[in-house]
């Protein structure tokens, strides 16, 4: 195969996704143990629009944004043996987190943010961060997973795992949340989903969820968690709301259960409140994303249940910026898509 010479970029300016610049730039082969991918498809997710209004920090200047892709290899460095050309692949959202714990250096090597992202025809990355996409899903599903359903399952599987029977809690129908549901319904789990639409929420209960509440109807959404678990609470709150929600995600949860710090799209400044965690011995877990290791046992379960992620909309590569507007709005459910090739 011939190598391509050049690569359609976009570069963010700091100054919004409508500002997005697309470019050419040429594409660097790979050194001896790297790929290079041909990108198919890139799926969004809430720290781009952050990456794209300069508002992220840490964040490179004119930076490639996002950060989750699928493609397909067309070139390896001498050194690479576990990869071949037409593999179809997804890297790890941090290049160099392959397992274990994350530390500061693997940090540096988050994609789109520090280094350079994916929104791009052409990238060349590590082969270690590379991971197979389940056969059963296409390359705009495949592009969901670096991130959000990364993200969702290590909340799930940490110190305490999801068991079959316990109570997961969701909060809305964002992509981490609707991963969140899928994965906790396949384990077996009961699912309670909050949602600031009815209609979302029955997207919700058609893929399993036991009980959906609008947040916006129930403003005391965690009392009503604490009616449906017989006063009991959840066993794990999938807590990507943040300072606006964590009050009644501590409401929701039961004695001794596990609230997994995952975002902050509520916004709001309240902090975690002190004695009611220390009168339910509550736990939390920070979340960040999480490594190759973790990603590859995901799919594992993604292939056992044939889980396909939800996608709401698919843009074209000369329209990305309408699909960073997309999932500004709020209107989706699951994940945006953009297909590159
Ligand atoms: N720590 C990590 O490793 C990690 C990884 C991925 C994402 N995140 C963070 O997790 C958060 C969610 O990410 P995402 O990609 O799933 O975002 P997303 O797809 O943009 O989803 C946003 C959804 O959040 C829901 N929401 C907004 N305000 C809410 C509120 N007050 N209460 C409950 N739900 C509310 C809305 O759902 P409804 O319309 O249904 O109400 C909205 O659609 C973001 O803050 C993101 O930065 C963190």
């Amino acid at each position: 195969m011939v190598l391509p010479k050049v690569s359609r970029e976009y570069r963010s300016q700091g100054s919004g996704y409508r500002a997005l610049k697309l470019q050419e730039s040429t594409v660097s082969q790979p050194q001896d143990s790297e790929v290079l991918i041909k990108v198919h498809a890139v799926s969004l997710i809430f720290r781009d629009l952050l990456v794209t209004n300069g508002a992220f920090p840490g964040t490179k200047e004119n930076v490639v944004p996002c950060s989750d892709m699928a493609g397909e290899i067309v070139a390896v460095g001498s050194k690479v043996s576990a990869w071949a050309v037409g593999d179809r692949v997804c890297a790890d959202f941090t290049l160099d987190h392959t397992h274990g714990e994350i530390t500061p250096q693997a940090q540096a090597t988050c994609l789109g943010g520090p280094i350079d992202g994916v929104l791009t025809e052409y990238i060349t990355v590590p082969a270690h961060s590379l991971v197979r996409i389940p056969e059963h899903l296409s390359y705009e599903e495949g592009s969901t997973l670096p991130c959000a359903a990364v993200t969702a399952y290590n909340g799930l599987t940490g110190p305490r795992p999801v068991k079959g029977g316990d109570w997961v809690l969701v909060l809305g129908t964002g992509g981490v949340s609707m991963f969140a549901l899928q994965f906790a319904v396949a384990s077996g789990a009961n699912v309670i989903v909050t949602s600031s639409s009815d209609e979302k929420l029955k997207l919700a209960t058609k893929l399993g969820a036991r009980h959906v509440v609008n947040y916006k109807t129930t403003p005391k959404w965690d009392e009503e968690v604490l009616k449906l678990t017989n006063g009991k609470g959840v066993d794990h709150v999938i807590e990507t709301g943040g300072s606006g929600t964590v009050e009644k995600s501590v409401g929701a949860v039961s004695y001794g259960g596990y609230i997994h710090i995952i975002g902050a799209v509520s916004g709001g400044d309240a902090a975690i409140p002190i004695f009611p965690t220390i009168f339910k011995a509550i736990n939390y877990r920070g979340i960040q994303i999480g490594s190759v290791e973790k990603f590859e046992e995901m799919n594992r379960l993604i292939e056992a249940r044939q889980i396909h992620p939800v996608i709401d909309k698919v843009f074209s590569f000369e329209n990305a910026p309408d699909a960073f507007a997309h999932l500004e709005s709020q209107k989706h459910v699951g994940k945006v898509v953009i297909k590159v090739a």
